[in-house]
């Protein structure tokens, strides 16, 4: 069995010093490139349907699109300091800011202006990332249409692809003309891409990409949905939101075919590939970067972040962002073959309870712009 050291370069997971050496090396390059150690393979069989759950989605697909300039209401003025002065915010409630605002705390002397700052940062720190993300998911399908050996992946794929765009356009012009600043890709996020874009075998694409990042970046969304007061955040969001449940879909009713034939050996190193993934993501939502802009000490914020959440995740937003993936990976027996190998790992960081939950191999449909549609005119007529 593989060992942490072996899986993530650290014996403990919450090893401080280890999470603080991931740094990127070539942060200040404008190009990072990364060996993808794949075929690209061709495939003679052109029975088009012959996956049908897939080619019903690539159907689909094919008119969902939508054109991320004219569609959404760009001309919206966005008051960030309005935007954040209204952030629900509680650090109460979290005891992580509990114990950083305490008088001996590195956060004992913010006020007002401090707080409304840190809102700002976060805003840009998160949407920032989730645009380098998005590149992430466009490089990785590029790469999915060339290895995948069925034709019909290879269709759907390549409508992804055109997502991914998409994704990143709305994402980066949303933060050149709404928010204060970019922030470059944080050093985990940027090392899980890396990672999956390496693997030569091509379902650790879909595996690292479509379960692992577009779960919980469908989640993360859709809690940001809900949370922001700003228009066309909101819009930007809800039309990402129903492509990504798509791409959480193809990931879904691909796999499940292809890992119902794995061996033990060949699903635990699947099984291992997936909880290395959480815990990048998971030290990720450190987010190192913005306290170091906000001028606050980034080893002792994370080893507050460490202690009082860390492992255990005792945070329920950070747990909330597991409610997509850890249900996919159940249905694809990714929790429980030898011996319940990922269902103990999730146990530990505190995300298990949400196996149960509804798995997107099918709820794409409520999460489409027609029914975004039907929604609204439901609404109309109610009003
Ligand atoms: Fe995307
Ligand atoms: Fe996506």
């Amino acid at each position: 069995m593989t060992t942490n050291e072996e899986m993530l370069g650290r014996a403990d997971v919450n090893d401080l010093e280890a999470i603080l050496s991931i740094t990127s090396a070539d942060k200040h390059d404008v190009i990072h490139a990364v060996k993808d150690n794949a075929d690209a393979i061709f495939t003679w069989n052109y029975e088009k349907g012959e996956r049908p759950a897939l080619n019903k989605l690539y159907e689909k697909a094919k008119n969902s699109q939508w054109n991320g300039e004219t569609d959404l209401p760009w001309h919206l003025e966005v008051d960030i300091e309005k935007v954040a002065a209204n952030a629900p915010r509680d650090p109460e409630a979290d005891p992580v800011f509990v114990a950083a605002t305490s008088p001996s705390g590195p956060l004992h002397h913010w006020g007002e202006k401090e707080w409304s700052e840190f809102v700002i940062e976060s805003q840009n720190w998160t949407i920032s990332q989730f645009m380098h993300g998005e590149q992430g998911a466009l490089v990785c399908t590029a790469k999915i249409v060339e290895t995948v050996p069925w034709i019909d992946a290879k269709y759907y794929a390549s409508t992804q692809v055109m997502d991914e765009a998409r994704h990143v356009e709305v994402f980066a012009k949303y933060l050149d003309t709404k928010l204060s600043g970019h922030y470059p890709i944080n050093a985990h996020l940027q090392m899980l891409l890396d990672d999956i874009i390496s693997d030569s075998r091509w379902d650790m694409t879909y595996l690292g990409m479509q379960i692992m990042v577009e779960g919980l970046a469908l989640a993360a969304f859709g809690f940001m949905h809900q949370m922001t007061a700003d228009p066309l955040l909101k819009k930007l969001l809800r039309y990402v939101m129903s492509d990504e449940a798509r791409h959480v879909a193809f990931g879904v009713l691909s796999l499940k075919e292809y890992y119902g034939e794995l061996t033990d050996a060949e699903m635990l190193e699947r099984q291992e590939f997936a909880f290395e993934a959480a815990v990048r993501m998971r030290d990720r939502f450190l987010q190192q970067e913005v306290w170091e802009r906000m001028g606050v000490d980034v080893r002792t914020m994370i080893k507050l972040q460490l202690e009082h959440g860390g492992n255990k995740n005792e945070d329920p937003f950070q747990q909330l962002l597991f409610s997509k993936i850890v249900p996919n990976c159940k249905k694809l027996g990714l929790l429980d073959r030898n011996n319940g190998w990922l269902r103990t790992k999730f146990g530990e960081m505190g995300v298990i309870q949400f196996e149960d939950w509804v798995d997107t191999g099918s709820d794409y449909e409520s999460m489409s712009l027609e029914a975004l549609a039907s929604e609204q005119a439901d609404e109309i007529e109610v009003a």
